[in-house]
């Protein structure tokens, strides 16, 4: 069966911008749980525009199904990812003025301190992830560094699937999804993914969870966040 990951960051951005405490990121976590969600992911960046910390430790608490803690590779995120110990931890490249993470990380520049980072966290039992790019070549490097799992890109193929034009993007994915499996690594895929364009890639059986944030919150606001979780289970064929 494959998963379904909620990303809960634009409900932490709704909140932020009226500076208050609603709409809360913790009880909508709490609603996906039950309506059958796989897990939740956060993505504490290094501004704090949208989840903070206080959230990250109330998800600890209250939260029973699977965390995946999105971060930059800094030892300020390490120590946090240490002390929560979520289900996984994704790496992801974080830069200030993006609107929302654009790409994967570039492995051509990955340093010594992500490889530590990596071992540190997997000793202790953490899944470790790198959001990066469908290419094959990065995955090869992502497992000779140590991660447990990749997350593969999917924003490219969401707007090429905007204009139909998506069917090689599509086949670069199942290509790098196979070359992760073969390697033993756990495969996901996130980024752009809506109920339209996520059964083309519901077909590739190596991939094994999705990761959801801006449609799954958009779709909320109109057939409701139980719902909506169910929509989303039911394409991933429950
Ligand atoms: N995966 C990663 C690594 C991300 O950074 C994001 C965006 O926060 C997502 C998945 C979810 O993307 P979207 O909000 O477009 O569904």
């Amino acid at each position: 069966m494959k998963k379904l990951g909620v990303n809960i960051d634009h409900v932490a951005t709704l909140r932020n911008v009226r500076l208050g405490k609603a709409p809360d990121p913790i009880a909508l976590a709490l609603l996906c749980e039950k309506a059958g969600a796989d897990n939740i992911t956060f993505h504490l960046r290094e501004d704090r525009r949208h989840i903070k910390d206080q959230d990250v430790l109330n998800l600890k608490e209250k939260i029973s199904i699977g965390l995946n803690f999105e971060m930059a590779c800094t030892n300020e995120m390490v120590q946090l990812a240490q002390k929560i110990q979520p289900e996984v931890v994704t790496f992801v490249p974080e830069k200030r003025e993006e609107l929302t993470t654009e790409g994967g990380l570039d492995l051509s520049f990955a340093t010594k301190e992500l490889q530590e980072n990596t071992r540190t966290l997997v000793d202790q039992g953490i899944d470790v992830s790198y959001f990066i790019e469908p290419d094959g070549s990065t995955i090869l490097q992502a497992k000779e560094m140590g991660a447990t799992s990749v997350e593969i890109h999917t924003g490219r193929y969401a707007h090429l699937f905007e204009v139909h034009q998506h069917q090689e993007e599509l086949e670069k994915i199942a290509t790098a999804c196979e070359k992760a499996s073969s390697l033993g690594l756990h495969v996901h895929a996130g980024h752009g993914l809506n109920l339209a364009n996520l059964p083309l890639l519901v077909s590739i059986e190596t991939l094994g969870s999705f990761q959801i944030g801006h449609a799954i919150v958009s779709d909320a606001l109109i057939h409701g966040i139980e719902n909506t979780i169910t929509l989303y289970k039911r394409c991933l064929g429950a």
